[in-house]
C-alpha cells in the first residue's frame, strides 16, 4: 500500500484527483467507482474545475457508486442517486446513462445488488475506486464484522454509522437504517483503489486500517491485499501513523535512483523508479 501524506484537505484533493486524471488519459472509457459523503467533494470539484477549464472530458467514463441508502424517496436530496447526479455527474459531464448507482428503493432488494454486480462485470470491471473511511472503519457502508470477501448486498449500518450521517439529515432517526453497499470482495476487485480522508476524526481508523491487522472488524485493513491501494491522507488523519516517518520517506525519494560508490555504470542510464511505492 502507497500512503501519501499532505499538509491539508486541498491537497489531498489535488492528489486524488492527479490519481484520476493519470487513469483517465491512460483509458477514456475508464471505469470508475464514485463513494459519496463528504470525504471526496473536494476531489470532485477540483476535477469538475478542470472539465471546465476544457481540460478533461468524462463523457465515455463509467460510474458506480459505491452504496446507495434503503428506502429513501428517489427525489430525497440525500439518496446516493441523488447526490451523484447533483456533485459528480453534473459538474463532471458525466453521461447520465453510464452512471449506475444500486436500486435501494424496489421490492427485490437482494436482485439489486446481484443485478450491481453483474452490471459491474458487463462493465469489464472498475478501474478505480475511490474510497472515504468512516471513523469506525467502514469502507461503502461495510461496517466492523463484514466479510472481508463479501459481495455487494444489504447491510445494516451501525450506530455510529447513523450518527455521523445525521448531519445530512434533519435528524438520526431520519438516517435510513438499511443500505446496499458494495462488498469487500467487490471492491477488492477494482484495479486500483484511492482513499481519501481528512482530519483528526479519522486518525484512529486510518491507523488501524493501514498498519493493524488485516480484520473484518477493521474493513477498511483489506486495502492490505490489494497490490495497487494507496491512501491519501491530510497531516490530521496521518496522525497515529506509526510508521509516519517512513512514508514520508518514501514519498521524498520517489523516483530518485541512488549511485552506488564504486559502481560506476550505476545507474543505468533511463533506469526509472517512478514505481516505487
Ligand atoms: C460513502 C461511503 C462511506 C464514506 C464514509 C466516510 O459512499 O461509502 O464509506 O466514505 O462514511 O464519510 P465522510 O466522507 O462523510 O466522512
Amino acid at each position: 500500500m502507497e500512503i501519501v501524506i499532505v499538509d491539508d484537505a486541498e491537497q489531498v484533493a489535488r492528489h486524488a484527483a492527479d490519481a484520476v486524471v493519470r487513469a483517465l488519459r491512460r483509458k477514456p472509457t475508464l471505469v470508475l467507482g464514485l463513494a459519496t459523503g463528504s470525504s471526496p467533494v473536494a476531489a470532485y470539484e477540483e476535477l469538475a474545475r478542470r472539465v471546465q477549464a476544457g481540460e478533461l472530458d468524462f463523457s465515455g467514463v463509467q460510474g458506480f457508486a459505491l452504496d446507495e441508502y434503503v428506502g429513501l424517496r428517489a427525489t430525497h436530496p440525500e439518496s446516493y442517486a441523488t447526490v451523484i447526479a447533483r456533485d459528480v455527474v453534473a459538474p463532471l459531464h458525466m453521461t447520465p446513462s453510464l452512471v449506475h448507482v444500486p436500486d435501494g428503493r424496489g421490492q427485490d432488494l437482494d436482485a439489486a445488488a446481484r443485478d450491481f454486480d453483474a452490471a459491474i462485470a458487463a462493465s469489464g470491471g472498475i478501474d478505480v475506486q475511490i474510497l472515504g473511511i468512516g471513523a469506525n472503519g467502514h469502507i461503502g457502508f461495510n461496517e466492523p464484522g463484514s466479510s472481508l470477501r463479501s459481495r455487494t448486498r444489504v447491510k445494516t449500518l451501525a450506530a455510529r454509522t447513523r450518527a455521523d450521517n445525521a448531519r445530512f439529515f434533519d435528524s438520526f432517526e431520519d438516517v435510513p437504517l438499511h443500505c446496499i453497499t458494495q462488498g469487500l470482495g467487490t471492491i477488492s476487485e477494482a484495479r486500483e483503489l484511492i482513499l481519501v480522508a481528512q482530519g483528526a476524526t479519522k486518525a484512529a481508523a486510518v491507523a488501524a486500517a493501514a498498519e493493524g491487522p488485516v480484520t473484518a472488524m477493521c474493513p477498511a485493513s483489506v486495502l492490505q491485499l490489494h497490490p495497487r491501494a494507496t491512501m491519501i491522507l491530510d497531516a490530521k488523519a496521518a496522525a497515529d501513523l506509526a510508521h509516519r516517518d517512513y512514508y514520508l520517506h518514501v514519498a521524498a525519494n520517489k523516483g530518485r535512483v541512488q549511485e552506488y560508490a564504486g559502481l560506476s555504470d550505476y545507474p543505468p542510464t533511463g533506469l526509472e523508479l517512478s514505481a516505487a511505492r
